[in-house]
Parts: C-alpha cells; sequence; structure tokens
C-alpha cells in the first residue's frame, strides 16, 4: 500500500522532473538514477558483491527458464530437479534449448516433499543444477536452501526477497518481479561474473546475458515503470527491515495458517512440514462444493484470490510480503468460523 501510494504520488510528475516516469527516457538522468539506485538496494538487500551481476530484464521467468539454460549450456547437462509445476515447465523448456533432464523428481508422491539432495543423481556430464526453491501452485519449497557440489541455478519466482539467502550457494537465480519485488514486465536475474565468461558465442544480442551485463540491461527499452515500481518496493523492503523482517514475517503469517490444517483434519495439507512453502498454502476441504461456498462466502467477506490453481484445484492463500499479518488473523478466524457452521 505505502508503494501505490508513492507511485499515485508521483505519476504525474516524478520528483519535480515535469514528466512522469511513463513518459521518460531511459537514457535519462533521472532514470539512470533509479536504475543506480534500484541495483544498489538489491544489492545491499542480497549481500551481492563485485563477483555478481545484476540484471533487469523483460520476458518473466517463463523466458528465463530457456535463456539460463542457453547461457549455461557450455556448463555441461543441466540436472533438474522437479518439484511441482514450474519446476516441470523449466525443465521442458530448458530441454528445448540446451542438454538438460531430471536429476530428481517427487513426481510419483505427488510433489508432497521436495527430493532431497541425497537423491539427487549426477554424474560426469552435469554442469549444473536447476531448482525451483517454492513451488507456487504445489506449495512446496525448499526452505533450506541445498549445497550440491555443482553450480545451483535457482527459479525464485515466488520466494524472492521473503527470505534470507545464503547468495554463495548460486551461481545463478532469476525471478519474475510480480509476486514480491514489484509489477509484471520485470525479470531479476542475478549472474556470477565467473559465469558470464563461459556464456557460448553467438546467442542473439537479447538473450546473451554477458551482453546485457556490459549494456547495463539497456540494450533496447527496458521496463521502465516496473522497474521504477520495484525500486520502491526495494526501498519499502529496506526501510520495513530488509529480508530478515520478511523471513520472519513470512514464517509467522505461514505458521498461522499450517496451525488450521491437517494431513485428515476438515482442513488438509498433505505436504511434508520440512517442505510447506511460506508463501504459498495450499489446502483442501472434505468436498469440491464445500471449497466452492468456502471461496463464495471468503469473497463476501472480503477475501479474495483463494482459488487454487486451476491445474490442481483446491484452495491456496498467497502470503507474499504485501500481505498484511493482520489479514491472517482474519482468514484464520473466518476458517474457525467456516468450520464451525460446515465441519
Ligand atoms: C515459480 C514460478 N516460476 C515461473 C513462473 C512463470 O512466471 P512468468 O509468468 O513471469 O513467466 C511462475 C509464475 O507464477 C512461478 O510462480
Amino acid at each position: 500500500m505505502p508503494v501505490l501510494q508513492q507511485v499515485q504520488t508521483e505519476l504525474v510528475n516524478y520528483r519535480d522532473s515535469g514528466i512522469s516516469v511513463l513518459e521518460m527516457s531511459h537514457r535519462s538522468a533521472s532514470f539512470a538514477q533509479i536504475a543506480e539506485h534500484s541495483e544498489k538496494q538489491l544489492r545491499q538487500l542480497l549481500g551481492l558483491d563485485n563477483d555478481w551481476e545484476v540484471l533487469f530484464l523483460q520476458g518473466g521467468a517463463t523466458s528465463h527458464f530457456c535463456l539460463s539454460a542457453m547461457n549455461l549450456a557450455t556448463l555441461g547437462y543441466a540436472d533438474h530437479i522437479i518439484s511441482g509445476h514450474w519446476s516441470k515447465r523449466a525443465y521442458q523448456q530448458a530441454l528445448k534449448v540446451a542438454p538438460a533432464r531430471i536429476a530428481a523428481s517427487s513426481e510419483k508422491i505427488a510433489f508432497c516433499n521436495v527430493p532431497a539432495l541425497s537423491q539427487w543423481q549426477h554424474d560426469d556430464a552435469s554442469g549444473y543444477v536447476h531448482i525451483t526453491t517454492n513451488e507456487t501452485i504445489h506449495g512446496v519449497a525448499y526452505n533450506e536452501i541445498p549445497a550440491p557440489d555443482l553450480p545451483l541455478v535457482a527459479d525464485m519466482s515466488s520466494d524472492f526477497l521473503s527470505r534470507r539467502l545464503d547468495i554463495n550457494r548460486f551461481a545463478l537465480i532469476y525471478a519474475g518481479a510480480q509476486k514480491n519485488a514489484g509489477p509484471a514486465g520485470l525479470t531479476f536475474v542475478l549472474v556470477k561474473r565467473a559465469i558470464l565468461d563461459q556464456v557460448p558465442g553467438g546467442l542473439p544480442s537479447m538473450f546473451d546475458y554477458s551482453l546485457l551485463a556490459e549494456k547495463k540491461s539497456m540494450l533496447n527499452t527496458p521496463p521502465v515503470f516496473s522497474w521504477y515500481v520495484a525500486s520502491l518496493v526495494l526501498d519499502w523492503i529496506t526501510a520495513e527491515g530488509g529480508l530478515i523482517k520478511m523471513e520472519q514475517l513470512a514464517k509467522e503469517k505461514s505458521a498461522l495458517l499450517y496451525s488450521q490444517l491437517s494431513a485428515q483434519g476438515f482442513y488438509q495439507n498433505s505436504i511434508s512440514a520440512s517442505a510447506r512453502s511460506r508463501m504459498n498454502v495450499v489446502f483442501r476441504l472434505p468436498d469440491s462444493a464445500l471449497e466452492d461456498i468456502f471461496l463464495q462466502q471468503a469473497g463476501e467477506a472480503g477475501m479474495i484470490g483463494l482459488k487454487g490453481h486451476r491445474s490442481i484445484g483446491g484452495l491456496r492463500a498467497s502470503l507474499y510480503n504485501a500481505m498484511p499479518l493482520q489479514e491472517v488473523y482474519t482468514l484464520v478466524e473466518f476458517m474457525r468460523e467456516f468450520e464451525r457452521k460446515y465441519g
């Protein structure tokens, strides 16, 4: 909310520049300042030193399923860990452009846990491992980031900036901004400089991370407005207490909700306790008719967006950074009341 209010205040006349960010050239001094500031904030929040390049790109995580694979292809096979819908999609897309294979999967157990590091299968042809740290649809996450002996690449689209990170575990991270960090249209790519030295030659310019880094993410016109709003979100996260605070809140909010769920009770969730997502809490009711009533009554009480993803159904409460703790208390109270009526 504070970020939206600031956007509203600055929309027509950005900080006395006389124009809106929407009208601004990405080569202008005002935008250069926004770009510089946002990079500084992100570096500070994540503890990124000069070994890292920070890219503000377009295309959503879906484009970077392929682009990351193309840029890393000289390393060897991309060993993908399949822990839900998005990691499967990342693998299927990477396979179209570079050598990729499945090193472990929890699909057989209906993604109720993440494959443990001890189950990952690698060999001499392995170049790097790809994981999805939080599965937005299945509600399952690597709450502890594994430490394989290979470079680790992660899609962090739905838990980026919601947790502290030992950044040294990773070689590359990509994340669409739209969950925790800003509007759709912007995708963060954080990549170790050493990795950029190995990008294959001949990639189309817009796909080449080393060239995009060299051009400071401005090889073509970047999504200036999304970038600007993300910059305000980074300021907001910093002012709220940084990633320590975001993580603490995520733990608190998700624990509140999980305390209402059990494997067999009225509200059911079968994800292993250690892999329960702190961003996306999925649950089911004893039947789908009751789920429809739940959604309708929740909507009437002002709680929207609780429908599970169309691919798996059920219910899902997303607890991104912008979701206030108080609203989770309200949802939990609603759930208790609903169970008293229908349980
Ligand atoms: C974990 C994860 N990866 C990838 C995607 C796809 O992102 P985009 O729509 O930005 O391409 C999503 C979208 O929700 C996601 O949650």
